[in-house]
Protein backbone atom coordinates (compact mmCIF):
# COMPACT_ATOMS: atom_id res chain seq x y z
CA UNK A 1 0.00 0.00 0.00
CA UNK A 2 0.79 3.35 -1.18
CA UNK A 3 0.74 5.78 1.86
CA UNK A 4 1.58 9.32 2.03
CA UNK A 5 1.95 10.86 5.78
CA UNK A 6 1.21 14.31 5.75
CA UNK A 7 1.36 16.77 9.05
CA UNK A 8 -0.92 19.09 7.78
CA UNK A 9 -2.72 20.31 5.27
CA UNK A 10 -5.77 21.55 3.69
CA UNK A 11 -8.09 18.70 2.92
CA UNK A 12 -6.53 15.46 2.14
CA UNK A 13 -9.78 14.87 -0.40
CA UNK A 14 -8.47 17.50 -2.07
CA UNK A 15 -4.44 17.06 -2.00
CA UNK A 16 -4.99 13.51 -3.39
CA UNK A 17 -7.37 14.92 -6.18
CA UNK A 18 -4.96 17.30 -7.42
CA UNK A 19 -2.60 14.40 -7.37
CA UNK A 20 -4.39 11.74 -8.95
CA UNK A 21 -5.15 14.48 -11.70
CA UNK A 22 -1.58 15.32 -12.38
CA UNK A 23 0.19 11.60 -11.76
CA UNK A 24 -0.55 8.16 -12.55
CA UNK A 25 -0.96 6.83 -8.59
CA UNK A 26 -0.97 2.74 -7.46
CA UNK A 27 -4.83 1.51 -6.80
CA UNK A 28 -5.17 1.70 -2.62
CA UNK A 29 -2.73 4.89 -2.26
CA UNK A 30 -3.01 6.68 0.76
CA UNK A 31 -3.47 9.73 2.13
CA UNK A 32 -2.90 10.44 6.11
CA UNK A 33 -2.79 13.94 7.67
CA UNK A 34 -2.30 14.24 11.27
CA UNK A 35 -4.13 17.72 10.83
CA UNK A 36 -6.72 19.16 8.35
CA UNK A 37 -6.63 23.16 8.08
CA UNK A 38 -10.01 22.59 5.82
CA UNK A 39 -11.51 19.02 6.18
CA UNK A 40 -14.36 18.92 4.14
CA UNK A 41 -17.82 17.45 4.82
CA UNK A 42 -20.97 16.28 2.54
CA UNK A 43 -22.77 19.51 0.70
CA UNK A 44 -19.88 21.46 1.55
CA UNK A 45 -20.04 21.42 5.48
CA UNK A 46 -16.63 21.85 7.06
CA UNK A 47 -15.48 18.54 8.98
CA UNK A 48 -13.37 19.59 12.02
CA UNK A 49 -11.09 17.26 13.66
CA UNK A 50 -8.85 17.86 16.17
CA UNK A 51 -5.22 17.90 15.53
CA UNK A 52 -3.16 14.32 15.83
CA UNK A 53 -6.05 12.62 17.60
CA UNK A 54 -8.33 11.18 15.07
CA UNK A 55 -7.68 9.03 11.53
CA UNK A 56 -8.41 11.82 8.67
CA UNK A 57 -7.68 9.87 5.33
CA UNK A 58 -8.22 9.67 1.87
CA UNK A 59 -7.78 6.32 -0.29
CA UNK A 60 -7.74 5.95 -4.20
CA UNK A 61 -9.18 3.51 -6.18
CA UNK A 62 -8.82 3.07 -9.41
CA UNK A 63 -11.54 1.55 -11.66
CA UNK A 64 -11.87 -0.07 -15.05
CA UNK A 65 -15.44 -1.07 -15.48
CA UNK A 66 -17.80 0.35 -13.06
CA UNK A 67 -20.65 2.61 -13.95
CA UNK A 68 -21.75 5.78 -12.39
CA UNK A 69 -25.47 4.48 -11.84
CA UNK A 70 -23.58 1.94 -9.48
CA UNK A 71 -22.14 4.67 -7.47
CA UNK A 72 -23.92 4.15 -4.51
CA UNK A 73 -22.55 0.67 -4.23
CA UNK A 74 -19.27 2.56 -3.01
CA UNK A 75 -20.76 4.12 -0.28
CA UNK A 76 -22.22 1.17 0.77
CA UNK A 77 -19.04 -0.72 0.55
CA UNK A 78 -17.09 1.74 2.90
CA UNK A 79 -19.77 2.91 4.98
CA UNK A 80 -20.10 -1.22 5.80
CA UNK A 81 -15.91 -1.00 6.24
CA UNK A 82 -16.02 1.96 8.67
CA UNK A 83 -18.76 0.17 10.86
CA UNK A 84 -17.13 -3.47 10.95
CA UNK A 85 -14.07 -1.78 12.26
CA UNK A 86 -15.32 0.01 14.86
CA UNK A 87 -17.61 -2.72 15.82
CA UNK A 88 -14.47 -5.19 16.12
CA UNK A 89 -12.81 -2.18 18.64
CA UNK A 90 -16.12 -1.44 20.94
CA UNK A 91 -19.01 -3.39 21.86
CA UNK A 92 -21.58 -1.12 21.80
CA UNK A 93 -25.00 -0.94 19.11
CA UNK A 94 -23.08 0.96 15.73
CA UNK A 95 -24.98 1.86 12.82
CA UNK A 96 -25.10 3.82 9.36
CA UNK A 97 -27.17 6.35 9.26
CA UNK A 98 -28.26 6.81 5.55
CA UNK A 99 -26.42 8.30 4.04
CA UNK A 100 -23.10 7.17 5.09
CA UNK A 101 -22.28 8.44 8.85
CA UNK A 102 -21.65 6.04 11.00
CA UNK A 103 -23.95 6.34 14.64
CA UNK A 104 -22.36 5.36 17.80
CA UNK A 105 -25.51 4.83 19.30
CA UNK A 106 -27.00 8.42 18.46
CA UNK A 107 -23.50 9.85 18.11
CA UNK A 108 -21.87 10.69 14.65
CA UNK A 109 -18.41 8.90 15.08
CA UNK A 110 -16.97 8.94 11.38
CA UNK A 111 -18.23 10.94 8.06
CA UNK A 112 -17.27 9.37 4.94
CA UNK A 113 -16.95 12.10 1.95
CA UNK A 114 -16.35 10.12 -1.71
CA UNK A 115 -15.27 12.27 -4.42
CA UNK A 116 -15.78 10.30 -8.36
CA UNK A 117 -13.66 11.23 -11.63
CA UNK A 118 -15.59 10.40 -14.11
CA UNK A 119 -15.09 9.46 -18.10
CA UNK A 120 -18.04 9.12 -19.78
CA UNK A 121 -20.89 7.03 -18.02
CA UNK A 122 -17.88 5.16 -15.83
CA UNK A 123 -16.00 6.07 -12.60
CA UNK A 124 -12.20 5.85 -13.71
CA UNK A 125 -11.06 6.82 -10.13
CA UNK A 126 -12.64 7.57 -6.75
CA UNK A 127 -11.42 9.19 -3.71
CA UNK A 128 -12.94 8.07 -0.64
CA UNK A 129 -12.56 10.39 2.02
CA UNK A 130 -12.97 8.96 5.91
CA UNK A 131 -13.00 10.93 9.26
CA UNK A 132 -12.95 8.64 12.02
CA UNK A 133 -12.85 10.12 15.35
CA UNK A 134 -10.59 8.16 17.78
CA UNK A 135 -8.92 9.56 21.04
CA UNK A 136 -10.40 13.22 20.99
CA UNK A 137 -12.17 13.34 24.16
CA UNK A 138 -14.11 16.75 24.09
CA UNK A 139 -16.12 18.50 20.84
CA UNK A 140 -17.33 21.81 20.16
CA UNK A 141 -21.05 22.18 20.44
CA UNK A 142 -21.22 23.75 17.26
CA UNK A 143 -20.73 20.38 15.25
CA UNK A 144 -23.62 18.55 16.71
CA UNK A 145 -23.78 15.27 18.37
CA UNK A 146 -20.50 13.55 17.91
CA UNK A 147 -17.91 11.18 19.95
CA UNK A 148 -14.66 9.31 20.00
CA UNK A 149 -13.58 5.66 20.32
CA UNK A 150 -12.10 7.06 23.57
CA UNK A 151 -15.45 8.85 24.67
CA UNK A 152 -17.10 5.25 24.46
CA UNK A 153 -14.39 2.83 25.62
CA UNK A 154 -12.53 5.11 27.82
CA UNK A 155 -9.44 3.29 26.04
CA UNK A 156 -6.39 5.20 23.48
CA UNK A 157 -6.73 4.03 20.02
CA UNK A 158 -4.07 2.99 17.95
CA UNK A 159 -5.06 5.06 14.54
CA UNK A 160 -3.00 2.91 12.48
CA UNK A 161 -3.98 0.09 13.15
CA UNK A 162 -7.45 1.21 12.44
CA UNK A 163 -6.40 2.40 9.46
CA UNK A 164 -5.25 -0.72 8.02
CA UNK A 165 -7.62 -2.62 9.43
CA UNK A 166 -10.54 -0.14 7.35
CA UNK A 167 -8.61 -0.80 4.09
CA UNK A 168 -8.51 -4.57 4.53
CA UNK A 169 -12.31 -4.02 5.58
CA UNK A 170 -13.28 -1.67 2.17
CA UNK A 171 -11.11 -4.77 0.52
CA UNK A 172 -13.09 -7.54 1.93
CA UNK A 173 -16.59 -5.98 1.01
CA UNK A 174 -15.51 -4.63 -2.85
CA UNK A 175 -15.58 -8.02 -2.89
CA UNK A 176 -19.11 -7.67 -3.49
CA UNK A 177 -18.87 -4.65 -6.40
CA UNK A 178 -15.96 -6.61 -8.29
CA UNK A 179 -18.48 -9.95 -8.58
CA UNK A 180 -21.51 -7.53 -8.94
CA UNK A 181 -23.25 -9.15 -6.18
CA UNK A 182 -25.23 -5.81 -6.02
CA UNK A 183 -28.18 -7.19 -4.17
CA UNK A 184 -26.27 -8.95 -1.19
CA UNK A 185 -24.40 -5.84 -0.51
CA UNK A 186 -27.61 -3.67 -0.57
CA UNK A 187 -28.68 -6.05 2.12
CA UNK A 188 -26.34 -5.85 4.46
CA UNK A 189 -25.87 -1.84 3.98
CA UNK A 190 -30.17 -2.16 4.87
CA UNK A 191 -30.15 -4.50 7.73
CA UNK A 192 -27.05 -2.38 9.36
CA UNK A 193 -28.78 1.18 8.78
CA UNK A 194 -30.03 3.51 11.67
CA UNK A 195 -33.80 3.41 11.73
CA UNK A 196 -34.49 0.78 9.38
CA UNK A 197 -38.35 -0.51 9.42
CA UNK A 198 -38.52 1.80 12.24
CA UNK A 199 -41.39 4.45 12.84
CA UNK A 200 -39.51 7.67 12.46
CA UNK A 201 -39.98 10.93 12.18
CA UNK A 202 -38.74 13.00 9.50
CA UNK A 203 -38.21 15.90 7.72
CA UNK A 204 -38.68 16.89 3.89
CA UNK A 205 -36.93 20.12 2.21
CA UNK A 206 -40.20 22.18 3.04
CA UNK A 207 -39.89 21.66 6.83
CA UNK A 208 -43.01 19.34 6.92
CA UNK A 209 -42.38 16.89 10.06
CA UNK A 210 -44.03 13.42 8.72
CA UNK A 211 -43.86 9.84 10.64
CA UNK A 212 -42.53 7.21 8.29
CA UNK A 213 -39.78 4.26 8.00
CA UNK A 214 -37.23 3.45 6.09
CA UNK A 215 -37.83 0.40 3.40
CA UNK A 216 -35.43 0.48 0.95
CA UNK A 217 -32.75 2.57 -0.45
CA UNK A 218 -32.12 2.48 -4.33
CA UNK A 219 -28.67 1.97 -6.07
CA UNK A 220 -28.41 6.30 -7.11
CA UNK A 221 -28.68 6.78 -3.11
CA UNK A 222 -32.76 7.33 -2.65
CA UNK A 223 -34.06 6.64 0.25
CA UNK A 224 -37.88 4.73 0.78
CA UNK A 225 -39.84 5.59 2.93
CA UNK A 226 -43.32 4.09 3.41
CA UNK A 227 -45.61 6.55 4.87
CA UNK A 228 -48.61 6.12 7.33
CA UNK A 229 -50.78 5.40 4.28
CA UNK A 230 -48.60 2.47 3.21
CA UNK A 231 -47.52 4.36 -0.27
CA UNK A 232 -43.32 5.27 -0.40
CA UNK A 233 -41.94 8.02 -1.27
CA UNK A 234 -38.48 8.32 -2.34
CA UNK A 235 -36.08 11.18 -1.19
CA UNK A 236 -32.61 12.49 -2.14
CA UNK A 237 -29.99 13.31 -0.21
CA UNK A 238 -31.05 16.91 0.21
CA UNK A 239 -34.99 16.54 0.62
CA UNK A 240 -35.20 14.57 3.64
CA UNK A 241 -33.54 14.49 7.20
CA UNK A 242 -34.37 12.94 10.74
CA UNK A 243 -36.56 15.19 13.00
CA UNK A 244 -34.99 13.87 15.30
CA UNK A 245 -32.58 11.29 17.13
C1 LIG B 1 -19.18 14.20 6.43
O1 LIG B 1 -19.62 13.53 7.37
O2 LIG B 1 -19.73 15.27 6.11
C2 LIG B 1 -17.99 13.71 5.67
C3 LIG B 1 -16.71 13.99 6.39
C4 LIG B 1 -15.48 13.48 5.68
C5 LIG B 1 -14.23 13.94 6.35
C6 LIG B 1 -12.98 13.33 5.77
S1 LIG B 1 -11.57 13.65 6.77
C7 LIG B 1 -10.52 13.08 5.50
C8 LIG B 1 -11.10 13.55 4.18
N1 LIG B 1 -10.60 14.86 3.83
C9 LIG B 1 -11.58 15.77 3.85
O3 LIG B 1 -11.41 16.99 3.62
N2 LIG B 1 -12.74 15.21 4.18
C10 LIG B 1 -12.60 13.78 4.38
Amino acid sequence: MNIIKLNAIDSTNSYLKNLANKTVLENYTVVLAKHQTSGRGQFGTKWVSGSGKNLTFSLLINFNDFKIEHQFYLSMVVSLAVLKTVKMNVKIPFTIKWPNDILADKDKIAGILIENILSGNYIKQSVIGIGLNVNQKQFPESIGKATSLRNISGIDFDKDELLKNIILAIQYYFVYIEKKEFKKLKELYLTSLYKYQKPTMFEDESGIIFLGKIVDVFEDGKLVVELENETTRKFSLKEIKFASR
